[in-house]
């Protein structure tokens, strides 16, 4: 297993710049996942790591290997990707072994490696089945197969898991973590599923507009975003942000749009106009007399475990708040709403972010 590292790669199709001078270091043996919305060039930075895109300036290093003028047969990498394109007349094995064949492998090294290849798949009762006989999971496993019986220096996933079913997904999501615990691989793997991103990665690397916007582990994505548009990207439902006014002359405070006043727990250089963000479960239903304002209750959903209350604010400021799962607002109440300074984030006109402390 190796290495990749890029540095200061660029990438233009024609005059339009997709990638501007990025620098990345996936380690040996690490899961990184790129995510970002469409169109920010995920696919691209995986294909010119796999060397299906060239590379337009800057450094690739596979493994030690300066790799940006190798052919993508001699980098050493494998790719899977979201159509998985089985041969429909060959059976998993004679799908798993077709790529050794045709490089000439003999025939008891193929055997030995499909063989290795299934029993990390568990695939063993499955590799004289056609790719008809088989579920979308277990072809999507045949597709993986594929990729580690050429035992690479790294694996490449291209949104591997979006032609599944909700419920596949999640059990060949955990899979996936699973083969990556057994086989210590470097993988890199581009999505823009954020579940997906927060369950697998080691590193989540967020891609927005050609560049990083952010690169940490999941948590320090979610609890401490970089910048406003990842605290926006990351987490589902999304992070409510409205307008503030931050006044740090005493203890610090921020003015809300309705004049409701919320603690702040962080330390931020000046006064001013701030954009406020907070997740929804930041924001709870206080019956404790903790309330800092008043909300008008909307759309009540019931997720079982937690409640989300969509709430409106007298200046019409709309907000999604968290409740337990026994939660009894119902549409159209008026409730009190608290916020948990803790969770509470600045960020500024320059995109600079605050978190709390
Ligand atoms: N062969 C190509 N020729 C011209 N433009 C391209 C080509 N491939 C990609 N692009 C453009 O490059 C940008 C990045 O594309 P890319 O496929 O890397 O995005 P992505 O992040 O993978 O998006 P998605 O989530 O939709 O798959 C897009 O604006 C896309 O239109
Ligand atoms: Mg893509």
């Amino acid at each position: 297993m190796a290495e990749i590292e890029l540095a200061g790669v660029s990438k233009s199709f024609g005059t339009v710049k997709v990638i501007d001078d990025l620098s990345l270091t996936v380690n040996d043996g690490e899961f990184v996942v790129f995510l970002g919305p469409s169109g920010s060039g995920k696919s691209t930075l995986l294909r010119m790591i796999a060397g299906l895109e060239t590379i337009d300036g800057g450094a690739l290093t596979i493994g030690g290997v300066r790799s940006e003028h190798l052919s993508p047969g001699q980098r050493g990498v494998a790719m899977v990707f979201q159509n998985y394109a089985l041969y429909p007349h060959m059976s998993v094995r004679g799908n798993m072994s077709f790529g050794l064949r045709n490089v000439g492998f003999n025939k008891s090294e193929i055997e030995t490696r499909v063989n290795a290849a299934a029993k990390i798949l568990e695939m063993e009762e499955l590799l004289h089945r056609k790719p008809s006989q088989l579920s979308g999971g277990q072809r999507q496993r045949v597709a993986i197969g594929r990729a580690i019986v050429k035992e690479p220096k790294a694996f490449l996933f291209d949104e591997p898991l979006s032609n599944l079913d909700a419920s596949l997904r999640v059990r060949t999501r955990v899979e996936l973590a699973e083969l990556h615990h057994r086989m210590k691989a470097t993988m890199v793997y581009v999505t823009h599923d954020q579940t997906e991103a927060m369950t697998l990665a080691d590193r989540i690397v967020v891609l927005n507009d050609r560049k990083i916007e952010q690169i940490g582990t999941p948590m320090e994505v979610y609890l401490r975003p970089a910048s406003r548009f990842v605290a926006g990207f990351v987490g589902s439902p999304g992070m409510n942000f409205m307008q503030a006014d931050v006044d740090t002359s005493a203890k610090p405070v921020a003015r809300i749009g309705n004049g409701a006043e919320l603690k702040l727990d962080l330390e931020i250089p000046r006064s001013g106009s701030y954009e406020l963000g907070i997740r929804p479960e930041g924001v709870h239903v206080a019956s404790d007399g903790s309330a800092a304002t008043k909300a008008k209750a909307g759309v009540v959903e019931r997720l079982g475990e937690r409640t989300l209350i969509y709430c409106t604010l007298t200046d019409g400021t709309e907000l999604i708040a968290q409740d337990t799962g026994r939660s009894n607002v119902a549409p159209g109440d008026e409730i009190d709403l608290g916020f948990d300074p803790s969770a509470i984030h600045l960020f500024d006109q320059n995109g600079q972010a605050y978190h709390a402390t």
